[in-house]
């Protein structure tokens, strides 16, 4: 306990007092459903922890608002995954009482901050959610005048295996059969799946709102195909005021922020519910076969983005990290045309740079600050990495055949030719240094080594060396062929018995 305060102190920036929003991201539950050791809120989605996901929607939709994640259960994870963030803070929920009681808890910093604007909650387990639901949602808000705004989704297939809150809304007719005139339609309260089951099957239940009866069915209830997503605006002064009013009467005995939309309600505030266009931004995850469901919605998304610009051969399979989606479409905007081929398994992680003509064939891997030059063809299984401080600089029409793999601090010069099988590294303190028109020959294996342009090299193995470029009576480069290092540990190594 001692240990997570004195990480919230390390990790939390500073809340703005004076900005217009603030996000409260509820990620202190675990998630038992999704049988894993690792939090839920860590799951990935397309690559980033669905937590990080959620806060980055946060932030770009909501225009630098303020941010504080509510952590809980696997809390020093969770904040080491999102890591010190700009006007970002964590705050600590010791028992998940609920997510009202979560709410609470995200308050306290910007209560004792300042703050007075507009709070928007989300849950940490929201992965789809992306910037432009959040803008939408928020201009929603301006533009409605009302206190508090719920986002909503319609649940399809069939309604008894649909385990989120349904929104009740006015129906047509009150308890005794009169209109319910203009406030048919209205949100009247969210109820959650667990504790309509727990009603009395031949009672109807009665609920009020502005002062007249409304009557339904717990049958009807179920049906309510509209559903509560857990994304909410609201103004900061009734928030504070009124969450204190919130019971754990229910079936799970838990604090539920959705009982605020029935309290304002009394009290006279305005309530109101919308839907984003995307239906499938919305949905949070509690078991891994939805995970999954989820991560085949983001790939046929980043495919839609990219089919009409880049070739990819499979659209089932493939990995581009977003950040390299919106470099492709940034490159894509200046009319030349990208002639980027992307073979079925490939997987480009966030920090590479493409390049016009680049092709990467079947399998092949690049992660790290890898950049490519123009015309850069790598053939099937090449594995091309770096640690996040290194730089690996791939020269224009260089080649890199079946299987290679080439990490670390690395340069390779225009026109250069790796073939199959070569294993090269660069290190910090050795860097590896391929000229141009440079020709090395399967199975070699290089290390923190240079070798000077147009050097042809075959099947050597060379360790911190310098490859000079030698030039022949003849005028060809002299080759370097069969170099490798004398043995060590001779005495370990004698032939085996024949007996
Ligand atoms: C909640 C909503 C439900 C909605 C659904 C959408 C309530 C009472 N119900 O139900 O109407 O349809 O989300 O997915 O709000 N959390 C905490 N601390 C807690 C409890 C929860 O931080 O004490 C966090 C969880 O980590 C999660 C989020 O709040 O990220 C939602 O909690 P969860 O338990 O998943 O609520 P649901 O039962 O799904
Ligand atoms: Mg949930």
């Amino acid at each position: 306990m001692e240990n997570i305060q004195q990480m919230i102190l390390e990790y939390s920036d500073k809340i703005n007092p004076s900005a217009q929003n603030s996000a409260i991201i509820l990620a202190a539950g675990h998630g038992k459903r999704i049988k894993s050791s690792v939090s839920k809120m860590l799951h990935k989605i397309w690559g980033v922890p669905t937590a990080e996901r959620v806060h980055k929607s946060a932030f770009v939709g909501l225009d630098n608002p303020n941010i504080v994640m509510v952590v809980g259960i696997k809390a020093e994870d969770v904040i080491k995954t999102v890591g010190k963030k700009l006007q970002t803070v964590f705050a600590y929920q010791e028992f998940q009482n609920g997510t009202g009681d979560a709410v609470k808890h995200g308050l306290k910093p910007l209560i004792e901050a300042g703050f007075d604007g507009v709070v928007y909650i989300f849950p940490g387990d929201m992965g789809l959610i992306n910037p432009e639901t959040v803008k939408k949602f928020k201009e929603d808000f301006e533009r409605l005048d009302c206190d508090m705004l719920v986002l909503t989704g319609f649940f399809e297939g069939d309604y008894r295996k649909n385990y989120y809150g349904r929104i009740v809304r006015v129906p047509e007719k009150d308890k005794f059969g009169k209109s319910s005139g203009s406030d048919c339609g209205s949100v009247i309260e969210i109820l959650e799946q667990k504790d309509i089951l727990n009603l009395d099957d031949n009672k109807p239940y009665e609920v009020e709102y502005k002062g007249r009866v409304y009557s339904l069915t717990k049958e009807e209830l179920l049906r309510i195909n509209e559903f509560n997503t857990g994304v909410y605006a609201i103004k900061f002064k009734p928030l504070v005021e009124h969450i204190g009013e919130i019971t754990s009467d229910n079936v799970q005995s838990e604090i539920y922020i959705t009982d605020l939309i029935g309290i304002f309600n009394k009290h006279g505030l305005t309530v109101r519910a919308v839907s984003p266009e995307d239906k499938n931004v919305v949905i949070g995850f509690n078991v891994k076969s939805v995970l999954k469901e989820m991560e085949s919605i983001a790939r046929q998304k980043a495919y839609d983005r990219l089919k009409d610009i880049i070739e990819i051969d499979d659209p089932d399979d493939f990995f581009i990290a977003d950040e390299v989606i919106e470099q492709i479409l940034e490159m894509d905007k200046k009319g030349i045309p990208l002639d980027i081929r992307i073979g079925k398994g490939v997987y480009i992680g966030k920090d590479v740079k493409l390049n016009y003509g680049v092709e990467l064939k079947k399998n092949v891997y690049v992660d790290g600050n890898v950049i490519f030059g123009r015309k850069v063809v790598v053939w099937e299984n090449a594995l091309l990495s770096t640690y996040p401080h290194q730089t690996f600089k791939i020269g224009d029409n260089v080649e890199i055949l079946w299987g290679d793999i080439i990490k670390g601090n690395v340069e390779i010069g225009d026109n250069s030719r790796i073939e199959s099988s070569v294993n090269m590294t660069g290190s910090d303190e050795f860097p590896l240094r391929i000229g141009k028109n440079v020709l090395i020959k399967g199975t070699s294996y290089l290390f923190g080594t240079t070798v000077e342009d147009d050097v042809h090299i075959e099947h050597s193995v060379l360790i911190r060396k310098k490859v000079e470029r030698v030039l022949r009576k003849d005028g060809t480069v002299r080759k370097v062929r069969f170099y490798l290092p004398m043995p060590e540990g001779i005495d370990s190594v004698s032939d085996l018995n024949e007996s």
